[in-house]
């Protein structure tokens, strides 16, 4: 599968097109800001809209679905349900986004990796060779942990989780902090969050968490 980073509006969020090459069928993650840009790369390069996945729900990741619901009557929105109450309307094809769901997009296949902390419903997408994070992890950061619906606690649980991702998994985040793009190798070595919950301790994180 192939996939293509846009960085788009006034936070410097990042949105992504990723497409199966076989069929052409492709998926938006995040789709918020400028959605006329992701829509023109889908039209360029000939692929087929056939679903929008979400990280989680906060507004600044969230805000372009229904310029495509609108226009796709349907169209499969992925969501975890314990994020779906933060969402203002709610989209026909909303579906739960849940632990271990298989998405078949063309000959591909996306697997939802639950990552709770920066928002209840918080997931990251995983494909093969590379890992779509929203807000949990950053390039050398880790999601905010101090807004409602925020558990440092589910975080740590979450980080050592990522920790046991492929080091050769490219990162792909949902904002530009620290950079646009690293890989689960480089996070393990160089990005305090995930080397502290690599080595179990989860005091020191909750404490840099804070
Ligand atoms: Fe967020």
């Amino acid at each position: 599968m192939k996939s293509m980073q846009f960085k788009v509006g006034p936070m410097d969020n990042f949105s992504y097109v990723v497409w199966d090459e076989s069929s052409a069928e492709a998926a938006l993650i995040d789709p918020a800001w400028e959605p006329g840009k992701l829509e023109a790369f889908l039209k360029k390069e000939r692929l087929a809209l056939k679903m929008v996945l979400l990280t989680h729900a906060h507004p600044d990741h969230v805000n372009g679905v229904n310029y495509f619901a609108g226009k796709n009557s349907g169209l499969p929105v992925y969501l975890n349900a314990e994020d779906q109450f933060m969402l203002e309307e709610r989209p026909a094809g909303l579906r739960d986004a849940a632990e271990g769901d298989k998405i078949r997009l063309g000959a591909g296949v996306i697997t939802v990796m639950r990552t709770a902390g920066h928002t209840q419903g918080s997931v990251c997408y995983l494909v093969p060779g590379a890992v779509f994070s929203g807000d949990t992890l950053f390039v050398g950061e880790c999601g905010r942990v101090d807004l409602p619906g925020s558990s440092p606690e589910a975080l740590y649980n979450s980080f050592v989780r990522l920790a046991g991702l492929p080091s050769a998994n490219a990162l792909y985040p949902g904002h530009s902090y620290n950079g646009d793009t690293s890989t689960m190798g480089v996070q393990k070595e160089y990005n305090l969050y995930l080397k502290l919950a690599l080595q179990g301790r989860r005091e020191d994180f909750l404490k840099a968490v804070k």
